[in-house]
């Protein structure tokens, strides 16, 4: 069941979502070579409670930090660590869930770590690129996998891979509702879009092939390939016009 937010709903959610937008902006100054990816997740822990809101990951199914940090071929899911730290070169993807009174908001970025190559350059504005092709679907009376099948295109047209073990996803006071939304598949399926919907749309793409494996920590999804991967992510409010994007 697709859960229609109302207005009080949406104005948490969208206090959420600026918190969430301004956190991930700040960290471009942050990230850099030399720093680790639990200095990350400090930064973030901290900037989340100054806005009294709560980092929504920590302790979901047992996660164990506040942000996830997927560096180069580690696609999502990534747990933050004193140990790993950036070189110059890597890519880092950062997911945050910021949760205000029980209304969450989704997103994600790839990072830059110092200077990296033009290919890895290529993969993150290929993710971005994705993203807002697909959001041009993200209106009421399309189909959920309009959106998937424009982000695809965009994807595969670039010669990239899509992940297909993780999905996008409705989201409310649950980071997690229905429907799943896939980055692939035929156009014209799956449920109608509808005013007041709140979506988590975020292709997940890669180098090369897109089976992905789960490290021994249980949460690390990297592929198998060792191609390397970008994420990029906003939560959508469905409207008659254009979305509203709530995480920018
Ligand atoms: N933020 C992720 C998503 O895009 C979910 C992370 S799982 C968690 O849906 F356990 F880390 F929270
Ligand atoms: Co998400």
């Amino acid at each position: 069941m697709i859960i229609i937010k109302s207005k009080q709903e949406l104005d948490l959610m969208r206090e959420a979502g600026k918190v969430t937008g301004i956190i991930l902006n700040e960290l471009k100054d942050l990230i850099k070579p030399g720093i680790s990816t639990l200095d990350i997740d400090k930064f973030v822990e901290k900037s989340v409670k100054k806005y009294g809101m709560i980092a929504a990951e920590k302790g979901y199914c047992g996660y164990p930090a506040s942000v996830c940090t997927s560096v180069n071929e580690e696609v999502v899911h990534g747990i933050p660590s004193k140990k790993r730290i950036l070189r110059e070169g890597d890519i880092v993807s950062v997911d945050l869930v910021v949760d205000n009174q029980g209304y969450m908001a989704d997103a994600a970025r790839t990072y830059a770590v110092g200077k990296i190559s033009e290919r890895a350059q290529h993969l993150i504005d290929t993710a971005e690129k994705a993203f807002f092709d697909g959001i041009a679907f993200a209106k009421e009376g399309y189909r959920v996998s309009d959106i998937s099948h424009a982000i695809q295109k965009t994807v595969e047209g670039e010669g990239f891979g899509v992940i297909r073990d993780f999905v996008g996803h409705g989201i409310g006071s649950d980071m997690h509702e229905d429907p799943q939304i896939p980055n692939y598949g035929k156009p014209g399926k799956g449920p109608r879009l509808q005013s007041g919907m709140t979506l988590a749309i975020e292709p997940m793409i890669c180098e090369g092939d897109w089976e992905v494996d789960v490290l021994l920590d249980d949460w690390t999804a990297v592929t198998v390939d060792g191609g390397w991967a970008a994420h990029y992510e906003n939560t959508v409010v469905i409207t008659d016009g254009e979305p509203e994007l709530l995480t920018l």
